[in-house]
């Protein structure tokens, strides 16, 4: 790694985890319950997030330009739930990306899937501008509605994308995780899927830490909760303290709902 892409991916991370704030889903989805008014839904998220996953266009209207927190920018799109969403070109350049100061940008692949090609051709051209200015890549592996959320889907997905040269890989978690992370030369982090019950979502954190996750890449399941902030303590507790679940969700009790 060159000093500059080090130093980003460093950024990242403390102490070797990571907790992004991914409010990147407009992009596809619109108005997503949650993030109807971005700047409302982040601003107090902002002190608890390691790094902050999102398009250009929330960025530049979302949030302030003095604000410190590291930035992800989704440099793929150009798709939305109506159409087939494998569909993605590059839609923001590497330029872009630099001069929004970002600390890594992020590419969505669809392996299985109709434009799984064009998709890996997306994360290549994303990796080869990111070798040449030093910006490291966080590789999504998206999976598409008739694609098994298993151990071997994912694997196979993170494998090529860390073979493509992506330098950070989000995933899903899933039975069997830790094949999926031995299997990937590079840090794999999770996604937090859809909107379940707090201490459900906490609990597949620790598990995705424990066996081998440098941390969590979660949205929905933040900024959908009854308390947004006290849910992201707790991810903290569970990604940099090592709380299991029970513990975090103990540590904000009388914020998030009882099991
Ligand atoms: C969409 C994304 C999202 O950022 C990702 O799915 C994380 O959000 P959530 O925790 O809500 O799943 O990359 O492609």
């Amino acid at each position: 790694m060159t000093w500059g892409l080090q130093n980003r991916v460093s950024r990242l991370m403390k102490d070797g985890h990571t907790v992004m704030l991914a409010v990147d889903h407009g992009y596809f989805q619109g108005p997503t319950t949650g993030l109807e008014n971005p700047r409302k839904t982040v601003t107090p998220l902002l002190p608890y997030a390691d790094s902050l996953m999102l398009t250009r266009g929330v960025l530049r209207t979302s949030v302030d330009a003095d604000q410190t927190l590291p930035i992800v920018l989704r440099v793929s799109g150009g798709t939305s739930i109506l159409k087939e969403l494998s569909d993605e070109v590059v839609t923001t350049s590497m330029e872009e990306a630099i001069r929004l100061n970002a600390s890594a940008v992020a590419v969505s692949i669809f392996v299985g899937s109709e434009h799984e090609k064009e998709t890996l051709a997306n994360l290549s051209e994303m990796v080869n501008a990111g070798e040449r200015y030093g910006m490291p890549v966080l590789a999504v592996t998206a999976v598409g509605r008739e694609m098994a959320r298993d151990a071997r889907y994912l694997g196979l997905a993170c494998r090529i994308a860390a073979e493509l040269g992506a330098n950070l890989v989000k995933t899903y978690y899933c039975e069997d995780f830790r094949k999926v992370v031995d299997g990937c030369p590079v840090p794999v982090i999770i996604a937090g899927g859809k909107k379940v019950p707090e201490e459900e979502a906490l609990r597949v954190a620790a598990s995705a830490v424990r066996d081998g996750a440098v941390g969590v890449d979660m949205g929905r399941n933040i900024f959908q909760s009854s308390d947004p902030v006290a849910m992201i303590k707790a991810v903290r507790a569970v990604v940099h303290e090592g709380k299991d679940a029970e513990e975090a969700a103990r540590t904000v009790r009388g914020s998030l709902p009882a099991r």
